[in-house]
């Protein structure tokens, strides 16, 4: 554990604390590799606490691979490399002497695609991840854990009654919900969403949205989006990368979401929130 953590953050889980801490993330001069392949170009990035940032731009600018590097997925990739620095509340996400599960379990990440375990309960899918961070829990406190993240997640009066059932039998949208609510049970600081309502038809995407806005008090969020209207809705700031052939991504425009999208100052970020191309 690094010296310079704020000890409010390093309280050990015996779970339950009451609320979540959301944690400041800051990306210093960030460059990734995949091979000889140089993909992101030192990105830097302040992602203020208790705030939605939204990373928007066109596919294949490194949206993906900038969000991996944040909660250390990156580094699973065959190939793959990197530089710069991630600091969550000041402290090195890759310190040598900073676990991996640590840094997984205070940066969660939600996906594209719903992942739910499907086989296994709505319930159980909550509680999948306390036992990966190693964290024991008593049969009342989890009871009250589930309820409380899947209420969280905006999820609990639609499955209070099926808590048994299997969260492969729930819709796309309340999968994505029981995504959320199980990334939530290991007490994240910051939760990492890629392209999350990508897959969800417009009601669920309104409502994961929703979510999203209730739970920026407790946790930090950075969401991944192609939808010009959803970063405007949903976030507080605002970053807009782009690569192009031979130049690896970066971000061309960052700032207030409302000044991203209202007086943006440089004539690409303007071009693609207008929708002119990407
Ligand atoms: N696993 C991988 N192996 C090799 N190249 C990859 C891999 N994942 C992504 N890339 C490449 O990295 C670049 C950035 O991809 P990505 O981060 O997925 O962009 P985005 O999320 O903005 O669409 C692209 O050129 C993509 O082809
Ligand atoms: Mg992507």
């Amino acid at each position: 554990m690094s010296v310079t953590e704020n000890s409010a953050a390093t309280v050990a889980l015996p779970v339950v604390r009451p609320g979540g801490v959301p944690g400041g993330l800051e990306a210093r001069e960030v460059s990734a590799w995949f091979g000889e392949h140089k993909v992101l170009e030192q990105v830097s990035l302040d992602m203020p606490a208790g705030q939605v940032t939204s990373l928007i731009g066109p596919s294949g600018c490194g949206k993906s691979t900038f969000l991996r590097i944040l909660n250390r997925m990156h580094e699973l990739i065959p190939g793959a490399a990197l530089a710069g620095e991630v600091l969550l509340d000041g402290a090195d996400v890759y310190a040598p002497d900073r676990r991996l599960t640590d840094a997984r379990r205070r940066i969660g990440m939600v996906f594209q695609k719903p992942n739910p375990f499907p086989a296994m309960s709505v319930y159980d899918n909550v509680t999948a991840g306390l036992k990966l961070t190693g964290v024991r829990v008593s049969r009342s406190e989890r009871d009250r854990l589930v309820e409380e993240c899947l209420t969280k997640a905006g999820l609990w009066n639609e499955v209070r009654d099926r808590l048994r059932q299997p969260g492969g039998a729930l819709s796309g949208g309340q999968q994505q919900r029981l995504c959320i609510a199980r990334s939530l049970a290991v007490r994240p600081q910051v939760l990492l969403m890629d392209e999350p309502c990508s897959a969800l038809d417009p009601t669920s995407t309104r409502r994961i949205e929703e979510t999203i806005r209730e739970l920026v008090s407790e946790v930090t969020i950075v969401i991944v989006t192609h939808n010009m209207q959803q970063a405007a809705r949903v976030s507080d700031r605002c970053a807009f990368f782009l690569a192009s052939p031979g130049v690896p991504g970066g971000i061309v425009e960052y700032g207030p979401t409302p000044a991203m999208f209202g007086s943006p100052q440089d004539p690409r970020t303007a071009d693609y929130v207008h929708g002119r191309f990407g």
